[in-house]
């Protein structure tokens, strides 16, 4: 595992099975520059590869953002070619985050603008503290979310909501948030760590490894698809847990009358 400098724009550390990624630009509200889009898929890629790492909390340095969003100051310098390599870049870090096959919890610990909130969409799971805001406001800079928050967004929270924030730009609050299914979780601000590290501890103490990475896979994939094609790939999932020694395990442990030790083959 990667030893982060407190420096670096992303830190990555572990307690136990669960890892913490954390921008780490404070001073510019945890903005993602180039910088922090190579640390933040450097870091994706490592916890992919990383059998040890069972789930990921995704948050921000500081107590003021999750994230702002692009650098718009690095954005001011950016040559039109540069900037579509950015936002390429940054849609297949979201699309890699979405795809690691553990779960990734989102902590929203304050603001999460643009890229922001549409880092936390393409997390499996979101908590937001009690004074997030969160937003797409791209617009109001005269461009479209850029890193899947067209997509995104209209598949967590249904169309219509999607238009009215997108075309507006405005900011929503960690309650409505929560109203509208943008985040699953509202938790005072204090105590927004320790409750992620308990729905992950929660998720890692109870289940079978292999059997979470298929349920996020069915459920990612089989979103996208019709019905039948989703219980099709719902089938071949399922296919890829029986051979496995967790499954036994846990039939064995069930007989038993004691919990499962499981071990992610
Ligand atoms: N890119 C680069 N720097 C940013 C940033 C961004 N997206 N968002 C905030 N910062 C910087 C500010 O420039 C400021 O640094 P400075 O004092 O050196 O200029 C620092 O972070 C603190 O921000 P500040 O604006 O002073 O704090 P605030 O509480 O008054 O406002 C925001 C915070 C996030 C609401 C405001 O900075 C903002 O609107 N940022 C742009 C967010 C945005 O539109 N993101 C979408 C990008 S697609």
């Amino acid at each position: 595992m990667t030893i982060s400098t407190s420096s670096a724009p992303v830190l990555l550390s572990r307690e136990g099975a669960v890892a913490l990624l954390t921008l780490n630009r404070p001073e510019r509200m945890n903005a993602v520059d180039r910088a922090t889009l190579r640390a933040l898929r450097a870091a994706v890629e490592e916890l992919w590869d990383d059998a040890g790492v069972r789930a990921v909390i995704l948050t921000g340095a500081g107590e003021k953002a999750f994230c702002a969003g692009a650098d718009l100051k690095e954005r001011a310098g950016m040559t039109p070619g540069e900037v579509r390599r950015f936002l390429k870049d940054i849609r297949e870090v979201t699309s890699q985050l979405e795809n690691l096959p553990k779960p990734v919890l989102a902590a929203v610990n304050g603001l999460a603008l643009g890229g922001g909130t549409e880092l936390a969409l393409s997390c499996d799971i979101r908590l937001a503290a009690e004074g997030a805001l969160m937003g797409l406001t791209e617009t109001t800079l005269a461009i479209i979310p850029g890193a899947g928050g067209t997509q995104r967004l209209p598949r967590l929270v249904g169309k219509g909501r999607a238009k009215e924030l997108i075309f507006t730009g405005r900011r929503v609050d960690a309650p409505e948030a929560r109203a509208i299914g943008l985040v699953e979780f509202v938790v005072p601000a204090e105590r927004l760590l320790e409750e992620a590290r308990a729905l992950a501890t929660r998720i890692v103490e109870n289940t079978g490894p292999v059997a979470i990475t298929q349920a996020k896979f069915a459920i990612n994939r089989g979103l996208e698809v019709d019905l039948e094609s989703g219980l099709v790939l719902e089938a071949k999932a399922y296919e890829v847990t029986i051979p496995t020694w967790d499954r036994q395990e846990a039939l064995r442990a069930f007989g038993e009358k004691r919990k499962p030790q499981f071990r992610g083959e």
